[in-house]
């Protein structure tokens, strides 16, 4: 059977991940010929908002129904096999939610439940896209093992340069080897991008796109209408559909 390809956006907080992974959304599906899973990975759970979908049971909701009603040992095998019944299915795309867990009041359990769910999730779609939550806790908890497009945002600011560099340390260490690791601006002024593709140099990293404040997103996003309506002569899609071309569909 043939394997679909897992992309993951991390950074630090605020950065845009949620935006550039619900953008990346709209591009691979206005090419209308690949089978789309988005994981929203964030136990804040904003992708849906940003996606303007309907959040219904979680995988963290459906840990905790399950440790009520089934023995510890049947967990694992009963929650694989339900899990298919938690993902909703929209017009365009299918959509996990992880959620979190009411007993731990963290994400850790459904970190780990994603862990072992992706490989059988790239079986049945060509694109699994992982939105995760700010921060290092999903590398360290190797959620994005079989990650092969890894995305890192970063803003105009020092903290977010910081945190790209922090990333990059800490798969170096864990010996995680992503396919590819690409970089992309967020937010980036024209005056500041030499700086970004400097910092990328020092880093070792490939930097994939300097993305513009976009007013239809500050819009969109004021309104609570879904990005996946945002018009297409908006700033930030030029550069997205280039991601997309050179950097993703190579992989597809
Ligand atoms: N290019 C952009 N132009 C205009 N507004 C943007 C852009 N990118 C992100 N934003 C806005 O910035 C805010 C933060 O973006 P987003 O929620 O995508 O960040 P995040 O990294 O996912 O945050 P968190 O760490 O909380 O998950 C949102 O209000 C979003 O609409
Ligand atoms: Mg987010």
């Amino acid at each position: 059977m043939s394997h679909g390809i897992v992309l993951s956006v991390s950074g630090k907080g605020g950065v845009g991940k949620t935006t550039f992974t619900a953008l990346l959304i709209r591009e691979l599906i206005g090419l209308g010929k690949y089978e789309v899973l988005a994981i929203d990975a964030d136990p804040s759970m904003n992708l849906s908002t940003v996606l303007g979908c309907r959040v219904g049971e979680t995988v963290g909701d459906l840990v905790d129904r399950l440790s009520r009603e089934t023995d510890s040992e049947e967990i694992d095998a009963t929650l694989e096999q339900m899990i298919w019944e938690i993902v909703a299915e929209n017009r365009a795309f299918d959509l996990l939610s992880m959620g979190f867990t009411e007993r731990e009041g963290c994400y850790c359990t459904v970190n780990r439940v994603l862990a072992r769910i992706i490989d059988s999730l790239t079986m049945l779609y060509d694109i699994v896209l992982i939105d995760a939550e700010a921060g290092l806790e999903h590398i360290s908890r190797r959620t994005d093992r079989d990650v092969d497009a890894f995305f890192i945002i970063t803003d105009p600011s020092k903290m977010g340069f910081l945190t790209v560099s922090r990333i990059i340390d800490l798969t170096k260490k864990l010996h995680i080897n992503f396919k590819d690791i690409y970089l992309v601006g967020n937010r980036f002024p024209k005056n500041a991008e030499e700086m970004l593709y400097n910092f990328a140099k020092e880093i070792g990293v490939q930097c994939v796109a300097s993305l513009p404040l976009d007013e239809n997103i500050s819009r969109f996003n004021l309104l609570g209408k879904s990005i996946l309506e945002l018009p297409e002569n908006s700033a930030i899609i030029a550069p997205l559909k280039n991601i997309v071309k050179n950097y993703i569909q190579p992989l597809l």
